[in-house]
C-alpha cells in the first residue's frame, strides 16, 4: 500500500492510472475505520483496478459545539486494516494542504443540505460537499462509495455530482450493523456500556416501524407518534432530534408513506448524536447482516 500525503502527487499518481485506462475506486473516509467502512473498500476492489482510501477528519464539517477535537484517531489500526485490505493508495494529507492560508470556496447544495441533520447542523454539508469536491479533485476516481448509514450525506453527494458534471458514479452501500442491531459508527466508541446496549432501541424502532408500515398504517401522524413511543421507551434517550418518513429524493417529510420512503431517526443518547436509517421498500431485511 503506497502512503500519500501530498495533494499534488496523488493528482499525478492518479493521472498515471489513468492514462493506463485504469478505473480508480475511491473510499473517503474520517478513520478510525470499522467494518461498515472496510464493506465500501471491499467494494471499490471488487469493481475498480486502482483503490484509494482517504483518511481526513474534515475540520470544516464540524460545528463550534461538536467534536472535532476528540474525534476518535487510530492511524495504526487504520494503516493495518486497509493494508489487510491490499488496498493500493491510502491518502492522508494534512488540514494545511486542504485548506490552505485564504481559501475561500465552498460548494452549497442548496435544499437538500438544510433538511434533517442540516437542520441540526448548520454549515455540516457544506463542508462535507466542499471536502468531497476537492478530495474528487485530487483522487479523480472513476467510482466513488459512499454509505446508506448517512443517506443525507449520499443523496447531497450525488446531487452535486449531477449538477457540476463530474464524471463520477458516486455508490450508496448497505449499512452494516453490530449483532443487536446497531450501525456500525466510529462515534459508537464514545457510549459506555449502559448507553450503548440503550443504542439498540434506534434500528428496533426502524424494523417495527416497517412492520407497522407493512401492515397498512401509512399516515403520517401515526407513525411519528409510534416512533417517538419507541424511542422514548429507552430512558437514556436524551434528546429526539427528528423520526420520522421522509422522501429519499428531496428529504422533504412525507404526508402519507410510499414505497421506497426513507424512515430517518437522529437522537442523542447522553452526549452523542447517532442517526440510522432504513428505506421502507427494504423491509425486515436489515442490509449487511
Ligand atoms: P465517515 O464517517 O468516516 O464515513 C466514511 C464513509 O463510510 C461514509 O460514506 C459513511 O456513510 C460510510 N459508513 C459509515 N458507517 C457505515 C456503516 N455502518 N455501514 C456502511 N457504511 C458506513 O462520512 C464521512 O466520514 C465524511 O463525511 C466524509 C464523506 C469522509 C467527508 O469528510
Amino acid at each position: 500500500m503506497e502512503l500519500i500525503r501530498i495533494p499534488r502527487i496523488m493528482h499525478d499518481t492518479a493521472g498515471g492510472h489513468l492514462l493506463h485506462g485504469r478505473s480508480i475506486g475511491f473510499v473517503p473516509t474520517m478513520g478510525a475505520l470499522h467494518e461498515g467502512h472496510l464493506s465500501l473498500v471491499r467494494r471499490a476492489k471488487m469493481e475498480n483496478d486502482i483503490t484509494v482510501v482517504s483518511i481526513f477528519v474534515n475540520p470544516m464539517q464540524f460545528g463550534p459545539a461538536e467534536d472535532l477535537d476528540k474525534y476518535p484517531i487510530d492511524m495504526d489500526g487504520d494503516t493495518e486494516k486497509l493494508r489487510r485490505e491490499e488496498v493500493d493508495i491510502l491518502f492522508m494529507p494534512d488540514a494545511s494542504h486542504i485548506y490552505p492560508k485564504g481559501f475561500s470556496t465552498h460548494i452549497e447544495v442548496e435544499k437538500l443540505s438544510d433538511r434533517l441533520c442540516g437542520a441540526f447542523r448548520p454549515g455540516h454539508f457544506r463542508g462535507v460537499a466542499t471536502v468531497v469536491a476537492k478530495l474528487f479533485n485530487i483522487v479523480r476516481p472513476t467510482r466513488a462509495y459512499f454509505g446508506q448509514k448517512d443517506f443525507q450525506q449520499a443523496v447531497i453527494i450525488k446531487k452535486m455530482v449531477k449538477d457540476l458534471d463530474m464524471a463520477i458514479d458516486a455508490v450508496i452501500c448497505p449499512t452494516m450493523r453490530e449483532n443487536d442491531g446497531l450501525a456500525m459508527s466510529s462515534r459508537n466508541s464514545y457510549l459506555n456500556a449502559r448507553e450503548r446496549k440503550a443504542a439498540a432501541v434506534i434500528s428496533k424502532c426502524l424494523i417495527q416501524t416497517t412492520e407497522l408500515i407493512k401492515s397498512g398504517i401509512i399516515d403520517i401522524e401515526s407513525i411519528r407518534r409510534f416512533m417517538k413511543e419507541k424511542l422514548s421507551e429507552e430512558p437514556l434517550i436524551a434528546e429526539i432530534e427528528y423520526a420520522s418518513v421522509y422522501s429519499p429524493e428531496t428529504l422533504d417529510e412525507l404526508d402519507r408513506v410510499e414505497k421506497g420512503a426513507l424512515l430517518a431517526v437522529a437522537l442523542k443518547i447522553g452526549k452523542t448524536r447517532l442517526i440510522d436509517n432504513m428505506l421502507v421498500e427494504s423491509q425486515n431485511k436489515i442490509a449487511g447482516r
